[in-house]
């Protein structure tokens, strides 16, 4: 089953506007063609209007880093998953282990998000990921597959097999220390176990895994080597334009 791979840089929360557009600016003409892979950036909510415009008629998609699962009303500060689609937004990262420990979300809500995303037309990128001591104690696969099992739940069997599921230990992300390439796949086809177990083995095997967690230009290409390993996403090597460039090598 061959997958398209897919490349997503989560900015979190970093750059202006202004660095947002110069980094578009010198990165959107110089991709691959989304005939081989998808890349995306995961961009800061207040400059994603722009983001859009910076990418028109280039192959670079745009993502944002979260959204509610309510599509209008009474809630101060939040971003809604419709007002975002209507911009033209094609991705939403959704779970993010920042998210899950410093803003409470819960699997119930990223659940909920994920069902709203598919509502408004858009692909969620759903996080999942275990702490140190969870790996440690030899529970990550158990752990990673109950986050994964939960944010599914109720989707039909296109919409998972749509979807983008990003396995990011906590231990790895922005530490520099990665995961070793056999417990990215390890992890990767744990993930895929659980789609098959919880919609079928069709949905698994159409379903796109990313490993993320100190991804670099000079360890990508040995986590895309994986069998079940999709796609990266990537926070501090996104961030500037040779290193984001770079991560797109392993295609040529
Ligand atoms: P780093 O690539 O900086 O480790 O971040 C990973 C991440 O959290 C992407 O969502």
């Amino acid at each position: 089953m061959s997958r398209k791979p897919i490349i997503a840089g989560n900015w979190k929360m970093n750059k202006t506007a202004k660095e947002a557009r110069e980094f578009i600016g010198a990165v959107a003409n110089a991709i691959p063609s989304n005939d081989l892979v998808d890349t995306v950036i995961g961009s800061p909510a207040i400059f994603l209007e722009g983001m859009k415009k910076g990418v028109k008629d280039t192959d670079l998609k745009v993502a944002a880093q979260n959204c509610y699962f309510e599509d209008f009303g009474a809630f101060t500060g939040e971003n809604s998953p419709a007002t975002i689609a209507a911009l033209g937004v094609d991705y939403v990262i959704i779970g993010h282990s920042e998210r899950r420990d410093y803003f409470g979300e819960t699997d119930e809500d990223i659940n909920k998000k994920a069902h709203a995303i598919f509502k408004n037309g858009m692909t969620p990128i759903i996080c999942c990921g275990e702490s140190l001591e969870t790996y440690e104690a030899g529970k990550a696969e158990e752990f990673v597959g109950a986050q994964v099992s939960a944010a599914l739940k109720g989707l039909s069997a296109e919409q998972v097999a749509s979807s983008v599921l990003a396995y990011e230990p906590i231990w790895a992300i922005g530490t520099g220390k990665s995961a070793t390439q056999d417990d990215a796949q390890k992890m990767c086809k744990a993930v895929r176990d659980v789609v098959a177990a919880d919609f079928g083995q069709d949905v698994a095997d159409k379903v796109r895994v990313q490993y993320g967690g100190s991804v670099k230009p000079d360890n990508i290409a040995d986590y895309m080597a994986c069998p079940d390993v999709d796609g990266a996403l990537v926070g501090g090597a996104s961030l500037e334009v040779d290193s984001f460039l770079a991560l797109l090598d392993f295609v040529n």
